[in-house]
C-alpha cells in the first residue's frame, strides 16, 4: 500500500509516516516546509530505517500536486498540510481559509483526478467550539470559535460531500489537544519563531528560551479557572490514523471520531506535570484570556474505541517526559 501524507514534514505527519513505515506501508511526503524542516525526512529515516519519497510541494497549487500523482501510485491519502495557529487565524483569517480550504479542495480534485478513493482527514476540536457538553460527543453540534476551527468544519464538509458523491471511503479525525514527542527523541513539535501552543512554549521556558509562560485566562469556569483540555500523546495519535487506514480497508463512506483521551488538564496541571518531568521550575504570570479560546474542551472518544480499536493509552507523565526529552536533545529544533 502506498499514502500520500500532505503535510508529512509537520509535527503530527511525521510522527504518522513513522507509525505508517513501521508498519510496512510505502509512504510519500508532500509539504511546503512553511512550517515544517526537510531534516525531518532524515530524522524518519534514522528511526525506521526507510527513507520515504519527499516531494517539496505547495497542495495550494493544483498542477504541481497533480505532478506528485502522475509521479507515484497512489492508494490513500492522509491530509494533514493546512495552518493551525488559533491566534493567528484571528490576525489573518483569508491566509487561513486560502490555504486549509484551496489546499483540500485540491486534494480532492487529484483525488479525483487519479482515481484514489480512500482519505483521512485531520480535523480538530476546534470545530466544537462553544458547544459545552464535555465531554464532547461526535454528534455536538458545531459552533467553530475562530476562523482555524471554521476551516477545519468546512474541510469536513468537502471531503464528506465529495466521498458521498463519488463512493469513496473517508475517515475524519477531530484530534483533541496533541503533545509530546517520539520516543527516540528524534523528532518532536518544533514551531517557527516564538510557540503558540501551551507544550512547546512551557517546553522552551523550561530550556532557558523563554522567560515566562503567559497563562491565558485564570477566570475561566474551571476547576482552577485556567483553560482545561484534553493532551494526548502524538504518538497515539499517529495509531489513530493507522486504525482509520484499516477501517478504510472495507468500507465506503464517512466515518467521524473524535481522537483525545477522555480527561480535561488544566494549563496549572501542565505546569506542574512538565516540572515533574524536567526537574526545572516553569516560571509564569497569569494572563488575559487570548481571543478565539473556549474555557473547555475534552473528548468523548468511545465510538473511535468501538469503531477503531483505538484508544489513547499514554498518561501525561509520559506525555510531558518524551517532550522534555526532544526539547533537551534538539535545543535548536532541526537546526
Ligand atoms: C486548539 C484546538 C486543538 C488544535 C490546536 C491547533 C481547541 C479546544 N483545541 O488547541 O484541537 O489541535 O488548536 O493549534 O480548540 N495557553 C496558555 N499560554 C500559552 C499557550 C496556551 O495559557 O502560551 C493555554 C490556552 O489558553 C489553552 C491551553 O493552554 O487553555 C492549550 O492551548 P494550545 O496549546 O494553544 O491549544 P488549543 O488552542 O487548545
Amino acid at each position: 500500500m502506498k499514502v500520500l501524507i500532505t503535510g508529512g514534514t509537520g509535527y503530527i505527519g511525521s510522527h504518522t509516516s513513522v507509525e505508517l513505515i513501521n508498519k510496512g506501508i510505502d509512504v510519500v511526503i508532500v509539504d511546503n516546509l512553511s512550517n515544517s524542516d526537510f531534516e525531518v525526512v532524515n530524522r524518519i529515516e534514522r528511526i525506521t530505517g526507510v527513507r520515504p519519497a519527499f516531494y517539496k510541494t505547495d497542495i495550494c497549487s493544483r498542477s504541481e500536486l497533480f505532478r506528485v500523482f502522475e509521479n507515484e501510485k497512489i492508494d490513500s491519502v492522509i491530509h494533514f498540510a493546512a495552518l493551525k495557529s488559533i491566534s493567528e487565524s484571528v490576525e489573518k483569517p483569508l491566509l487561513y481559509y486560502e490555504n486549509n480550504v484551496t489546499g483540500t479542495m485540491n486534494v480532492c480534485e487529484a483525488m479525483k483526478r487519479f482515481n484514489v478513493k480512500k482519505i483521512v482527514l485531520s480535523s480538530s476540536a476546534a470545530v466544537y467550539g462553544l458547544t459545552g457538553n464535555n465531554p464532547l460527543k461526535e454528534e455536538a453540534p458545531l459552533f467553530p470559535y475562530n476562523p482555524y476551527g471554521r476551516t477545519k468544519m468546512i474541510q469536513e464538509h468537502i471531503v464528506s460531500d465529495f466521498a458521498e458523491s463519488e463512493s469513496f471511503g473517508a475517515v475524519i479525525l477531530r484530534y483533541f489537544n496533541p503533545i509530546g514527542a517520539h520516543e527516540s527523541g528524534l523528532i518532536g513539535e518544533n514551531p517557527k519563531g516564538k510557540p503558540s501552543n501551551l507544550m512547546p512554549y512551557i517546553s522552551q521556558v523550561a530550556a532557558g528560551r523563554l522567560e515566562k509562560l503567559f497563562v491565558f485566562g485564570s477566570d475561566y469556569k474551571t476547576p482552577d479557572g485556567t483553560g482545561v483540555r484534553d493532551y494526548i500523546h502524538v504518538s497515539d495519535l499517529a495509531r489513530g490514523h493507522l486504525q482509520a487506514l484499516i477501517k478504510l480497508e472495507n468500507n465506503t463512506g464517512v466515518f467521524t471520531y473524535n481522537i483525545g483521551s477522555g480527561r480535561g488538564h488544566s494549563v496549572l496541571d501542565m505546569i506542574k506535570s512538565f516540572e515533574k518531568a524536567s526537574g526545572r521550575k516553569i516560571a509564569f504570570e497569569l494572563a488575559e484570556r487570548r481571543p478565539g479560546d473556549v474555557d473547555m474542551c475534552y473528548a468523548d472518544s468511545s465510538l473511535a474505541e468501538k469503531e477503531l480499536d483505538w484508544k489513547a493509552e499514554c498518561s501525561i507523565d509520559k506525555m510531558c517526559a518524551d517532550e522534555w526529552r526532544w526539547q533537551k536533545l534538539n535545543p535548536n529544533g532541526y537546526e
